[in-house]
């Protein structure tokens, strides 16, 4: 099964990814953690990448398509993936259907007033753990592996408004683009934490696997 995850900024969808990997053995490919281990290795696209995340914007998407579209053709992904922020446009959207088949988008709806804080309070660990400072009692490395936590550089208040206006003009209106073709699944996450997010997803892929 090939799965898109759609979701604002701090909606959840990497803590999601992280769980339905496990349960459902999908691959997961994050477009912007690879731009992050890109810019991390110093290579030309994480050099073209970093400005546009920095300003919240979209990395062009000559650049992201290609990325997802090699990414696609490794044997590891044959049993089913995930795309955790690819498409983040109809142009992406539309790429996609050209070279890849989805089965079903999973559209996390999280109410917006909450994903300032979930993002500014988000530290995460290079081994790919994540947190947020309210449960984490003063505790500055992981609880996983012992590394020492870290704000990603997008995770400031002026970054994130400018992540949540991109998303509201140019990724929002891929839930009606699922929609009309049918492969739309929409969680109203409310107040649930990621355990009652989750329950809320499997429910709802373990009826279309039967
Ligand atoms: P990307 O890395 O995809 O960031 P994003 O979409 O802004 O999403 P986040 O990773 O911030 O949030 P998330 O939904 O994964 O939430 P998480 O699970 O961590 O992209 C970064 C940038 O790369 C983009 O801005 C863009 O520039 C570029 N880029 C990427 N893809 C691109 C593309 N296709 N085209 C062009 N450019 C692209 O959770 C967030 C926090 O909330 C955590 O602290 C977590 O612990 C907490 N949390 C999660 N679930 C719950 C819950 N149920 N209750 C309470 N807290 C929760
Ligand atoms: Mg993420």
């Amino acid at each position: 099964m090939n799965i898109v995850l759609l979701g604002a900024p701090g909606a959840g969808k990497g803590t999601q990814a992280a769980l339905l990997e496990k349960k459902y053995n999908l691959v997961h490919i994050s477009t912007g953690d690879i731009f992050r281990a890109n810019i991390k290795g110093g290579t030309p696209i994480g050099k073209v990448a970093k400005s546009y995340i920095d300003a919240g914007q979209l990395v062009p998407d000559s650049v992201t398509c290609d990325i997802v579209k090699d990414r696609l053709q490794q044997e590891d992904v044959k049993a089913g993936y995930m795309l955790d922020g690819f498409p983040r446009n109809l142009f992406q959207a539309q790429e996609l259907d050209k070279f890849a088949r989805v089965d079903a988008c999973i559209n996390i709806s999280v109410d917006p007033a909450l994903l300032m804080d979930r993002i500014c309070g988000r530290r995460v660990c290079s081994c790919g753990a994540s947190y947020h400072v309210s449960t984490l009692g003063g505790r500055t490395t992981c609880e996983k592996c012992g590394k020492p936590l870290y704000q990603r550089d997008d995770d400031n208040p002026e970054t994130v408004g400018a992540r949540l206006k991109t998303y509201q003009t140019q990724t929002a209106p891929l839930i009606d683009y699922y929609g009309a073709q049918g492969k739309l699944i929409t969680i109203e996450c409310g107040t649930a934490s990621p355990d009652g997010v989750f329950a809320m997803i499997c429910e709802k892929l373990d009826a279309i696997i039967k």
